[in-house]
């Protein structure tokens, strides 16, 4: 084909794409003007380069809150939204996500108060680190998260980018693996030196996709390849910035990775009273009455914080919409039916015995006790009808 001949229809095809630019376009139309440059095809390169400058020059000039960086040690450029990011150089897959301090959260998951406290620290450390470094002390530049699923990990990691003021540079390890035989190694190096070039929190989650292609016979060789490519670039790092993994199963992490992170930190399923301050946060804007958010903390045992938030949604459902629920453990009943592979089965059956049972369990449990009147307004039956059946 002659490319010279169709090039206003290819450049308009261009123009009009770059209305609303995304990595993999960018990434595409700056292929096909290199290969227009080898190719010698010179003025229609030019226009291309001149259309990819002029879509660059405007998303630069997209408004964005800039937000004081806390961590003034890191050394590195400034990250901007118009930022060139890494892609596969295959399929052009985009290999990290960049959140800017302004879209990150400010409040905290809840946690209990002592894992608040070593969090705090860790972020003094980073805070800090000029002040520990002119000591000779080197502040924590690594730290594994671990954790069951949905315990907030990731919003954990960003809670910390946040607090720091950084962006956060967010690299799916699954999404370096490649099936072009040697191209997740050079995608993971291409991952750190894009992060090691700027100031920013360098997010690795889910680890777990790691220990996914261990399983199959056929990945021997790669895993070997991405395996040492991680633990050379994460010795590589250490002085360049801040780096946090995530992972479901430290177990299966290679070990020689694990070691890498100079802490880390596990993550825990909530206890009772987590349960009962993320209930309340999820029951909003209901008013649900406090001896319910305790019952509701009592049945959820064992389950994460976005179990707990799923569990609150349908409970929010079922009191809003009709028909109307005779009662709190009418509803929780229902709710608890449509979520019974989230409850343990001792506390499903605990929620499904009798109702004399029942009541005598709110008055006297391992988690709280209750007062007549609450358990009264539990159950819809009247105190003297709780205080005959609980003597
Ligand atoms: N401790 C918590 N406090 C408040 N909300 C929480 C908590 N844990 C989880 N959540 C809720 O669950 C959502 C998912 O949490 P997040 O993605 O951070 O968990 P995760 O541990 O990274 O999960 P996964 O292992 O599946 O990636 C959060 O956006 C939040 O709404
Ligand atoms: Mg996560």
């Amino acid at each position: 084909m002659n490319v010279s001949k169709h090039f206003t229809i290819i450049s308009a095809i261009c123009r009009v794409a770059l209305a609303s630019p995304s990595e993999a376009l960018l990434f595409q139309i700056e292929r096909l003007q290199k290969a227009l440059e080898e190719g010698g095809l010179t003025p229609e390169s030019k226009s291309l380069r001149a259309l990819l400058m002029k879509a660059e020059r405007s998303s630069e000039m997209a408004p964005r809150k800039l937000v004081p960086s806390r961590a003034r040690s890191l050394p590195g450029e400034v990250l901007l939204p118009s930022t060139h990011l890494p892609a596969d150089k295959e399929t052009g897959a985009r290999l990290v996500e960049v959140i800017f301090p302004d879209q990150l959260s400010t409040e905290l998951p809840i946690f209990p108060d002592e894992f608040v406290r070593a969090m705090t620290q860790v972020v003094n450390e980073w805070r800090n680190g000029e002040e520990l470094s002119k000591l000779g002390i080197l502040p924590t530049s690594s730290c594994l998260l671990v954790g069951p699923p949905g315990t907030g990990k990731t919003s954990l990691a960003y809670w910390l980018a946040g607090q720091l003021g950084l962006p956060v540079v967010l690299a799916r390890i699954d999404a370096m693996m490649s099936s072009f035989l040697g191209t997740s190694a050079r995608n993971i190096a291409q991952v750190f030196s894009f992060a090691n070039r700027f100031r920013c929190i360098l997010v690795l989650d889910e680890f777990d996709s790691l220990a996914k292609m261990r399983d199959d016979p056929n990945e021997v060789g790669e895993i070997k390849r991405v395996v040492n490519a991680l633990l050379q670039n994460l010795d590589n790092r250490k002085d360049s910035g801040v780096t946090i993994g995530i992972t479901n199963h430290p177990k299966l992490l290679d070990t020689a990775v694990w070691r890498r992170f100079s802490a880390q930190i596990e993550v825990p399923l909530p206890d009772f009273k987590t349960r009962l301050v993320i209930a309340k946060l999820y029951s909003q804007p209901l008013e649900i009455s406090e001896p319910e958010l305790k019952f509701i903390a009592a049945l959820l045992d064992g389950c994460s914080g976005a179990e707990i938030e799923d569990f609150l949604i349908a409970y929010k459902k079922r009191c809003v919409l009709p028909p109307a629920a005779p009662s709190p453990l009418a509803a929780l009943r229902d709710i608890a039916t449509l979520n019974s592979g989230r409850l343990s089965s001792p506390l499903r059956a605990v929620l499904f015995q009798s109702d004399t049972e029942l009541m005598g369990w709110l008055r006297h449990n391992d988690y709280f006790e209750l007062s007549l009147s609450d358990t009264s307004k539990i159950v819809r039956k009247g105190k003297s009808t709780v205080s005959r059946k609980t003597k």
